[in-house]
């Protein structure tokens, strides 16, 4: 058996810590390359409604991240969860069912969305929960930011994955 030299030892260890640090670096790279990819591609704001003119319960339709994303905003009429505005009362959602994605439509009785394709439910006061039916996914909640010295209510982004999409940016 060849013995390795002290020397050799050390150029052999050198030439492998210096692949795991290249190794290491380049994984860094490909994390924080995929980082950004997440992070620093915003959505596109768009002012929806002021806040003080809404009557609660009553549906306001918009499209967003883009046109071919329907959504629904709704004043509660008392604070929620993810709600804004001075009352932290209005929410919105993306209204395509999480399931197969058929629209879903509120329902000022019960304050739920709902599908009328398999009859799945999702909770309008509590960040679109589903509470029953085929689907196994809550409804996105719209991000929604309220600007106080305009009144306007804005969406900003989508907390879950819009129905069929494979990323909610466009
Ligand atoms: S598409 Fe809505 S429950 Fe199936």
């Amino acid at each position: 058996m060849e013995k390795l030299s002290r020397r050799g030892f050390l150029k052999i260890s050198s030439g492998v810590a210096a692949s795991a640090a290249a190794m290491g670096a380049a994984t860094a790279q490909a994390a924080a390359t995929a980082d950004a990819g997440r992070t620093t591609l915003p959505y596109k704001p768009k002012a929806l409604t002021k806040a003080r003119g809404l009557k609660p319960n009553s549906p306001l339709s918009f499209t967003f991240p883009d046109e071919q994303s329907p959504c629904t905003l709704v004043k509660m009429g008392r604070e929620v969860p993810g709600g804004v505005g001075p009352e932290g009362d209005i929410v919105a959602y993306s209204t395509l069912c999480t399931h197969m994605g058929c629209p879903v439509n509120y329902d000022q009785r019960t304050l739920t969305f709902r599908c009328g394709c398999h009859y799945s439910v999702f909770d309008a006061e509590m960040g679109g929960q589903m509470v029953c039916g085929q689907a196994t996914e809550n409804l996105p909640q719209i991000t929604l930011k309220y600007n106080e010295k305009n009144d306007t209510v804005t969406a900003v982004s989508v907390n879950g994955l819009i129905y069929g999409r494979q990323s909610n940016l466009i």
